[in-house]
């Protein structure tokens, strides 16, 4: 069971991308040689045992499921009338009645978790927040590969701590939000060659690289710090089998150079991603949205909204800072070229070091 990585024929993982990385790409990661994620943070626990059935189904590979550790929300009423006040205007220009008040913040972690252990999937990640031992320990009986996210040395430590079979490491650059879980995100910035490099001193559990990997030169300077594996989101975003929207597609495909920027605008909780018009216009107000999972409830329709009107100034258009090297082609194909791509670079840099 911890061996996942090491037998990876290609030391790849998709990235878990909620709302991007169904089953379709999931399968088509792990058949090509990578180890493909599900997100599974938003499946209820029926849902997610039928997921990992069918992925067993699908695939003899391995594969990984993925999951947000998140407490019960209890907001203050006052802050979601605030919030909907906010994005009154936002919903009215693409036509949306007022807001209701959504009948669940986020799906319950404990639920989930409980359906996780039962279905037993080879491997599980975690971000947002550290399980403890005895949770690490029901994975591990179950013969599941547990791997936390960290995006300090300390919270990569607290990983290790509690059994975890492999930490990532996730640097500043990643797309999307981040696990940050101990500090403050202003304490946590650390890019991914400094993190994983700390990391790899701080822990004796394989270390995975995540943050601005997306193209095969990357994941061989990852390999080359000692990382056993890769993690890549944003090299995912214009695969074949992704769900990723049609304007959010668009948007990659002309995006400037140095376009990702953090914001909470759209959660409430900090994410990178291109900028646009509601990451823009929102900012006067960001230090009064609410926390994860309330502002992410509440922009839900407007974003499904926007997504469908085909206008990427209202969506939340994640992405890593090396966006730019996104490619389009079948899943398997991004692997391999990837792959590919990282053994021409590090032959490269031994035949010119060595
Ligand atoms: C669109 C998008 C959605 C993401 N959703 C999740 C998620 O559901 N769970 C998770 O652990 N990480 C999530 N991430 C982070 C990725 O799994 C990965 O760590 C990150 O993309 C790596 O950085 P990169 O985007 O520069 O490759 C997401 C990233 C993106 C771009």
């Amino acid at each position: 069971m911890a061996m996942i990585l090491e037998h990876l024929p290609i030391p790849i993982i998709q990235g878990p991308m909620l709302g991007v990385s169904g089953e379709a790409l999931v399968i088509a990661v792990s058949n090509a040689g990578g180890l493909g994620s599900l997100a599974a943070s938003s499946l209820t626990p029926d849902g997610l045992i039928k997921a990992v059935t069918a992925l067993r189904r699908a695939t003899d590979r391995p594969f990984l499921i993925n999951l947000f550790i998140q407490k019960p929300a209890t907001p203050d009423p006052a802050d979601v009338k605030l919030a909907m006040e906010h994005l009154k205007p936002w919903r009215a220009k693409l036509g949306l009645p007022d807001q209701a008040i959504p009948n669940q913040w986020a799906e319950a972690f404990e639920p989930q978790f409980a359906a996780l252990v039962d279905a037993a999937p080879p491997a599980a990640s975690f971000t947002f927040g550290i399980l403890d031992q005895q949770q690490v320990l029901a994975l591990k009986m179950r013969g599941t590969f547990v791997m936390g996210t960290a995006t300090t040395a300390a919270e990569a430590k607290a990983w290790a701590d509690v059994g975890a079979d492999a930490v990532c490491a996730q640097g500043f650059e990643a797309g999307g939000h981040r696990g940050t879980f101990l500090k403050d995100v202003s304490e946590s910035q650390i890019g991914t060659l400094s993190l994983v490099s700390t990391i790899r001193e701080a822990v004796d559990i394989p270390v995975v690289a995540a943050g601005g990997i997306t193209d095969g030169r990357a994941i061989a300077a990852a390999l080359a710090m000692g990382a056993a594996a890769a993690q890549v989101g944003t090299a995912y975003l214009l695969a074949d089998e992704a769900t990723t929207s049609a304007p959010w597609r668009e948007a990659i495909a002309v995006v400037d150079d140095d376009a990702t920027r953090l914001t909470r605008a759209f959660s409430g909780r900090h994410a990178r991603g291109i900028e646009n018009r509601f990451m823009r216009e929102m900012r006067a107000v960001e230090d009064r949205i609410p926390p994860y999972p309330i502002q992410n409830a509440l922009t839900q329709e407007l974003r499904a909204a926007a997504a469908k009107a085909g206008s990427a100034e209202e969506l939340s258009l994640w992405a890593g800072q090396s966006v730019k090297l996104a490619r389009t082609g079948s899943a398997a194909v991004i692997t391999e070229n990837l792959w590919r791509d990282a053994q021409a670079a590090l032959r490269r840099t031994c035949n010119r070091w060595l």
